[in-house]
């Protein structure tokens, strides 16, 4: 029953689009920079870094791509090899991780790094080639002191042939690293991706949900709702996370569209912001407010005007016997619930009002929770 999720392996993590938005120049760049080095027959070592889901991953497998699909460079060809270092946590791991790749299988026990990397060369000489060994996550190596990195920097010196090093890590892990290879990372070595805005979120979103999804399935608001999710960590995978489980809950509820409500109920389940211990803490003015958000975005809706909500609090509180506060004081309401997390204020531009949104949770089942704590108050007070 895949009426909408088409390729849902495209949202796999480790399939790498076609295309990666908004890196052409870095990719270029990068890409460059090996070229240059090895069409000389010189090796080159590039450090990436970046926050969590700022594409680095991708961004060090297109490069990998690209250099192989480049081809011979200097009368050798381009080879890639990717060794994950937070699985791989030690020289030794790595190690056999390199000699598979030349085609050694040793036994996980019983070997030394000097044996492993004599076997390494043996095995490096029988295809003469450029090697691009990409390290991710290589953080979790540089800590347990690792040899490995300064040795591969000097692959030429110690006989392992051509090995350009291409190292991902979230933080920069140059600091932690001997004099040495430091020296190997130079200012024009590195390169920090910049995190993604809202509008990098939702180009991404919407490339990837034209891979993914059945064309028409989704509309540009609701590309939008999760772009402002994932927009104040700027995690491109948080954002894909979001994509596929709206999915999956409208193709669940037999929906032939994604709808904002899938969006909340894939948000929902990722990271319950809106606990019923928050909600138990709000006063009943917040969240009458709430209430009155929620009943108007069961609908199609990913926003809400502001002045409507306000309108429609009013009716709210009088419905439950309340005076309705100020209009001072329902903004500074608004204002908390936004730094609680629980809401979103979209403010006005010239052609349109503030708006607001609530993506935490599913609008329907926010409705419920807080008119049922209002008739539990009631009943209490009878
Ligand atoms: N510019 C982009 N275009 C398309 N997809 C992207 C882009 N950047 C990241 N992604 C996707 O977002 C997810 C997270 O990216 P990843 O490279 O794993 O992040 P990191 O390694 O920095 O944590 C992956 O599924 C990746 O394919
Ligand atoms: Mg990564």
């Amino acid at each position: 029953m895949s009426s909408i999720l088409v390729a849902e392996e495209t949202l796999d993590p480790n399939f790498v689009p076609p295309r990666l938005v908004r890196r052409d120049a870095e990719l270029a760049l990068i890409v460059g920079r090996y070229r240059s080095a090895l069409s000389k027959g010189l090796t080159y070592h590039q450090f990436l870094t970046g926050g969590i889901g700022s594409g680095k991953t991708a961004l060090a497998r297109k490069v990998a791509q690209e250099l192989a699909r480049i081809g011979p460079l200097n009368r050798r060809p381009i080879l890639t090899h990717y060794v994950n270092c937070w699985r791989r946590s030690n020289d030794r791991l790595v190690l056999l991780e390199l000699l598979r790749a030349v085609g050694v299988y040793l036994p996980d026990k019983g070997y030394g790094v000097p044996d492993m990397l004599d076997t390494l060369e043996q095995g490096l000489r029988k295809t003469p080639a450029h090697r691009i060994v990409l390290l991710d996550e290589v953080g979790a190596l540089v800590r347990q002191e690792t040899r490995l990195i300064y040795l591969l920097t000097r692959s030429g010196e110690v006989g392992l042939g051509s090995i350009s090093l291409l190292m991902v890590s979230p933080e920069d892990v140059l600091p932690y690293l001997d004099a040495a290879s430091r020296s190997s990372f130079g200012s024009t070595h590195r390169l920090a991706l910049p995190r993604y805005e809202a509008e990098d979120l939702v180009e991404i979103l919407s490339y990837r949900a034209g891979l993914a999804l059945r064309p028409g399935s989704y509309s540009p608001d609701v590309i939008e709702q999760i772009a402002s999710l994932a927009a104040p960590t700027g995690d491109a995978r948080f954002a894909l996370e979001l994509l596929q489980g709206a999915a999956r809950y409208a193709e669940e509820s037999g929906s032939a569209e994604v709808e904002p409500e899938h969006v909340r109920s894939s948000k929902g389940s990722m990271m319950p912001t809106l606990s019923e211990a928050k909600l138990e803490a709000l006063g009943d003015a917040d969240l009458l407010i709430l209430l009155a958000l929620s009943r108007s975005l069961r609908g199609p809706r990913t926003r809400t005007p502001t002045g409507r909500v306000r309108q429609s609090y009013a009716s709210v509180a009088e419905e439950y016997g309340r005076a309705p506060v100020s209009r001072v004081t329902f903004w500074r309401a608004v204002r908390s619930l936004e730094l609680e997390g629980v809401i979103q204020v979209e403010p006005s531009t010239p052609g349109r009002p503030s708006r607001l949104g609530m993506d935490e949770v599913p609008a329907g089942l926010l409705t419920t929770l807080i008119e049922e704590r209002f008739s539990a108050r009631r009943r209490r007070k009878s």
